[in-house]
């Protein structure tokens, strides 16, 4: 059996500001290497009889699926607990709901809308708590991407990272993780879409190179990694009309990528919308990662549970 450090036992990861190069790339690094004990079909129970209870107060595919099948993998179990369904969808305390769920559950998974809820439900309980998507951040996405990063192109220093389109909750993580592992970010978005302002002072302060660009033609020139994610987030379906208009021209298609570096790969959170975002031909061509970043969730999670839970 592969031994995991206790350094972090206990900690919970809400943004990847609060965790240093080093602890995210113990996070990969083991990640790597439960990839390949999952491909190699071989047993890795590093969370024995724990239960991961998952929070969600919006849809998804990826984080719950991975989350559930993760936790099971490392031979624990998963509970789904849609908000809606909990005391806390009828006004029960985060605290109060985070000091009960402390006494019956080894670590919680959360997506909702408020960062301040995932911070509010981390300091009340005296378990994990794990941010899987809010209006701000998505950090396990992150780990997932520079995961993929690594994986593809060998390295992670002195690669120059472009995220086109909104700079929203997943651009904001990827930038401060990509800063924090030595990697250039560039986002080219207009200007109104320009990446939360406190995201972009937390990567800079983590050492990182960010430039905020409005051209996504001159923005892909070198690039290693092409980046992008939906124009219409959870929760701004009313705005879509207008996002549609204020976000044509950003999105990947096959010129774009060809102005990219010759071994540049394409990255895609997912879920997509060809043609808006990017098109069909490039999330299926050669260049994309896509679907590797999406196993990935999958590994990435699996190292962060059994580095974090007790
Ligand atoms: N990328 C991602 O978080 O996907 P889901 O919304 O399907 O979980
Ligand atoms: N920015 C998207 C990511 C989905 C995984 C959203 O918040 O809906």
């Amino acid at each position: 059996m592969i031994a995991v450090a206790d350094s972090l036992k206990g900690r919970s990861f809400t943004r990847v500001a609060d965790w240093s190069r080093d602890e995210v790339l113990a996070v990969l690094g083991l990640a790597d290497e439960l990839k390949r004990l999952q491909l190699a079909r071989e047993e890795h129970h590093l969370l024995p009889g724990r239960t991961l209870g998952m929070i969600f107060q919006k849809p998804s595919t990826r984080t719950r699926v991975s989350f559930e099948v993760g936790i099971y993998q490392l031979g624990g179990t998963a509970l789904y607990l849609s908000a809606a369904d909990l005391q806390l969808g009828r006004g029960e305390t985060i605290r109060d709901t985070a000091i009960v769920l402390s006494r019956y559950l080894d670590a919680i998974m959360i997506r909702t809308f408020a960062q301040s809820d995932v911070e509010e439900l981390a300091e009340n309980a005296s378990i994990p708590v794990i941010n899987g998507l809010t209006d701000s951040s998505h950090p396990c996405q992150a780990l997932a991407d520079v995961m993929t990063i690594r994986e593809r192109l060998g390295r992670l220093e002195g690669l120059k990272v472009v995220y086109l389109g909104d700079g929203n909750n997943v651009c904001a993580s990827l930038m401060v993780a990509c800063a924090k592992l030595g990697m250039d970010f560039v986002a080219a978005t207009p200007t109104s879409y320009r990446p939360d302002d406190e995201a972009v002072r937390v990567a800079r302060e983590a050492g990182g190179s960010v430039e905020l660009l409005d051209d996504p033609r001159s923005a892909v020139t070198g690039a290693d990694v092409l980046y992008t994610d939906v124009w219409t987030s959870m929760g701004q379906e009313d705005e879509r009309e207008q996002r549609l208009r204020d976000l044509r021209g950003y999105g990947i298609d096959a010129d774009l990528v060809a102005l990219a570096g010759d071994d540049a790969i394409v990255l895609h959170c997912l879920p997509a919308h060809y043609g808006e975002e990017i098109t069909e031909d490039v999330l299926y061509g050669p260049r994309s990662a896509v679907w590797d970043e999406a196993e990935n969730r999958l590994h990435a999670q699996k190292a962060l549970m059994a580095l974090v839970i007790r």
